[in-house]
């Protein structure tokens, strides 16, 4: 199948970060959300990231120019009519991605394949809302999009080979590595990345060590690029309380419990550098 329009539904973080590697490979780009200062602040993440790769001499003035040109934005699901593809990159909530896939499948074309860049979120089920399983699949890229290079791609029960092998070559072209996992809590990424993060909250809930501490140990000691606790407050740690409850209901097994410090700061609004205020203070 040939794509050529690529839809994204959620211009934050990932959502920008997707609409920028895309369109930098050369596909048509609506970035959607619901108002139109998100929509604005993801674009203008994707011209400041496209500024420093002028400056570095990576593209010219003109090929950002031209990128920035095949970005749409957009804030009427609507638009979705035109797509190719869509990518889902709206917040990790099984009610609200599934609403978002209903409405989806109304309006995107017949051929169009539906993927969600969840980070745990059951595959099979947000397909079950649709009309088109096996046009749904999980296409998950990594915290900050244009840097890393892989992109867990998960099969739900209906997900048709030719839906997978077309996610993949596009993976391909947006010079990224596809991984394909099975539909499990967490795929593999966050099923080993965040109870690392939970166990590392836990040593610092505990009295082991301080932030700092806890954080040099893994980058000095295991050569993390970042420690654990500035990767929580990196990935948010809404995020990553939401991950860790879907790990323990899908598993039943203690050592996925939540530490009750990550559901303390989450309850405060602490919630990473978004929020300015996580393990560390942010200006
Ligand atoms: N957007 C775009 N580019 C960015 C960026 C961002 N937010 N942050 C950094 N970069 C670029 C910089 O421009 C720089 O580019 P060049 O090498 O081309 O000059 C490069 O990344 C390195 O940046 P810095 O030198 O400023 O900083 P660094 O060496 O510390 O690297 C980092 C920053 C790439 C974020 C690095 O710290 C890192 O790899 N951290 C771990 C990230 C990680 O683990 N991500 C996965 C999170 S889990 C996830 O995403 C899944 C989930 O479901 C929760």
């Amino acid at each position: 199948m040939e794509i050529q329009n690529v839809f994204v539904v959620g211009a934050g973080q990932m959502g920008s970060g997707i609409a920028q590697v895309c369109a930098q490979a050369g596909y048509q780009v609506f970035l959607n959300d619901l108002q139109t200062d998100i929509v604005d602040k993801g674009l203008s993440v994707i011209e400041k990231n496209l500024d420093r790769q002028v400056q570095k001499e990576r593209i010219t003035e003109n090929e950002k120019y031209n990128i920035i040109g095949r970005i749409t934005t957009s804030t009427d699901v609507k638009d979705a009519e035109k797509a190719d593809v869509v990518i889902e990159a709206a917040i990790e909530n099984m009610e609200v991605k599934t609403r978002i896939f209903e409405t989806l499948d109304k309006h995107a074309p017949a051929h169009a394949i539906l993927a969600s860049n969840t980070s745990s979120l059951p595959i099979t089920e947000i397909a079950a809302a649709t009309k088109r399983p096996g046009k749904v699949i999980g296409m998950h890229f990594m915290n900050p999009v244009p840097v890393m290079q892989l992109v867990e791609i998960i099969r739900g029960l209906a997900t048709e080979d030719e839906v997978y092998q077309s996610i993949e070559s596009m993976t391909k072209s947006l010079k990224k590595v596809p991984v394909a996992v099975n539909d499990f809590p967490g795929f593999v990424s966050n099923r080993v990345l965040m109870p690392m993060i939970n166990e590392a909250i836990y040593t610092l809930y505990e009295g082991v060590a301080t932030e700092e501490a806890i954080d040099e140990v893994m980058k000095l000691g295991m050569n993390h690029p970042m420690g654990p606790l500035t990767l929580a407050d990196f990935i948010g740690l809404d995020t990553c309380l939401y991950i860790m409850e879907t790990l323990h209901e899908g598993f039943g097994d203690d050592k996925y419990r939540p530490c009750p410090l990550l559901r303390k700061y989450v309850k405060a609004g602490w919630l990473g550098k978004k929020a300015g205020r996580g393990f560390y203070k942010y200006e």
